[in-house]
């Protein structure tokens, strides 16, 4: 494993920032990676751990040795009449390991399709859009184990998944080296077409009895026509988190506001209210401060237009936090991490 210094992150982050990182290799083996573990020489400083840096706002240079995850494989570990279990390496394009169980027919993630990033962090906040969650087809995962150096194993309930949440972003935060995912997907698709957008596309097209492929591509529509594509406008997804309230406070916000939408929070009374909806009406859709902006076509989206640095992001997203605070009593939470 090569470790180069003084490196431009600039494409190792979907945001586009151009910060420094002092160490910087790729890890293609954990051998390699304990290696250099091993040879002390970068003990002195922390280890940052990179995916395809799809959920990170980079506010300074970082003192870090960063370490961009590139462990590649696709393998069939176990199958039944049903079911078919696939492992794959950490460092996998996320897209490029949906596409691939779409085109072998294997169901479960194809509504997760287009969401940038990598294999090893899609756990790491249980990535989900249009009805699905990664939990929903995780079966189980490895990862070193980073004070003993040992490989362990976490099957579903040990990574206490959550909406966005996982232990790894909890009581294992930086303990852990995610290496490889594996997934029980479905031979005898069951489809989750109840999302409106995915059913209006199915309808325009005609399909009646949509298959595994036609699902994805309703979803890859969908994420062309509202999300910017980071090759031409650098960010990071959806920004906050949908916020989730109590049944009391989810009544008085359908009182005052009474075109609000809103979804109940399966196995709770809570509600969950789309963060998106209060950033548009405290004004902020389309707004642009030099090349800090806020999506034109999706309210919880933070761009870059080129040159914004991570502080003028995150001094934009305090601001619309406190904006929808005072206008809706309501607070915002992050989703991508800050560093
Ligand atoms: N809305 C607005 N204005 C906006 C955006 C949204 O009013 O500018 C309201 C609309 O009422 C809309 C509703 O919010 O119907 C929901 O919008 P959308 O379907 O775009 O989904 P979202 O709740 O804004 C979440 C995820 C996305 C995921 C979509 C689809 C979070 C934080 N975001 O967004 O995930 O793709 O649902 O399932 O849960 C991501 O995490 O990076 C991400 C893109």
């Amino acid at each position: 494993m090569k470790v180069f210094e003084h490196v431009s992150l600039k494409s190792y982050n979907t945001f586009g920032l151009d910060v420094k990182a002092r160490y910087f290799a790729e890890i293609s083996s954990l051998e390699s990676y304990l290696m250099v573990c091993e040879s002390g020489k970068y003990a002195h400083v922390p280890h940052l751990f990179l995916g395809g840096g799809s959920n990170i706002l980079l506010t300074k240079d970082v003192e870090a040795l960063v370490l961009k995850m590139d462990i590649q494989g696709i393998e069939v570990t176990q199958e039944t009449e049903d079911f078919i279990w696939v492992r794959a390496g950490a460092g996998v394009i996320w897209h490029d390991f949906v596409m691939y169980a779409v085109q072998h027919q294997w169901a479960g993630i194809e509504n997760l399709a287009l969401i940038p990033g990598t294999v090893g962090a899609a756990p790491m906040q249980n990535i989900g859009a249009y009805g699905v969650e990664i939990k929903d087809t995780f079966d189980h995962l490895e990862a070193l184990n980073l004070e003993t150096s040992k490989l362990e194993r976490f099957d579903e309930e040990a990574c206490q998944f959550g909406y966005r949440e996982s232990f790894f972003k909890h009581a294992g935060k930086g303990l852990y080296l995610i290496s490889s995912v594996c997934f029980k997907l479905a031979k005898k698709a069951q489809l989750h077409t109840s999302y409106g957008a995915i059913q209006d596309i199915l309808q325009a097209r005609g399909i009646i009895q949509p298959g595994i492929q036609d699902v994805a591509n309703a979803v890859i529509e969908i994420r062309q026509s509202k999300l910017p594509d980071p090759k031409d406008i650098g960010n990071s997804g959806s920004f906050f988190k949908n916020p989730t309230v109590s049944a009391e406070e989810a009544k008085r916000l359908h009182a005052e506001n009474p075109a609000i939408p809103s979804y109940p929070v399966v196995g709770s009374t809570d509600v969950k209210f789309p963060a998106g909806w209060f950033i548009e009406q405290a004004g902020w859709k389309g707004f642009r401060d030099g090349d800090a902006g806020v999506h034109a076509k999706q309210a919880l989206v933070l761009v870059n237009y080129g040159h914004a640095t991570g502080l003028q992001l995150l001094d934009l997203s305090e601001k619309i936090k406190q904006s929808v605070r005072s206008k809706f009593g309501v607070s915002l939470e992050t989703e991508v991490n800050i560093i």
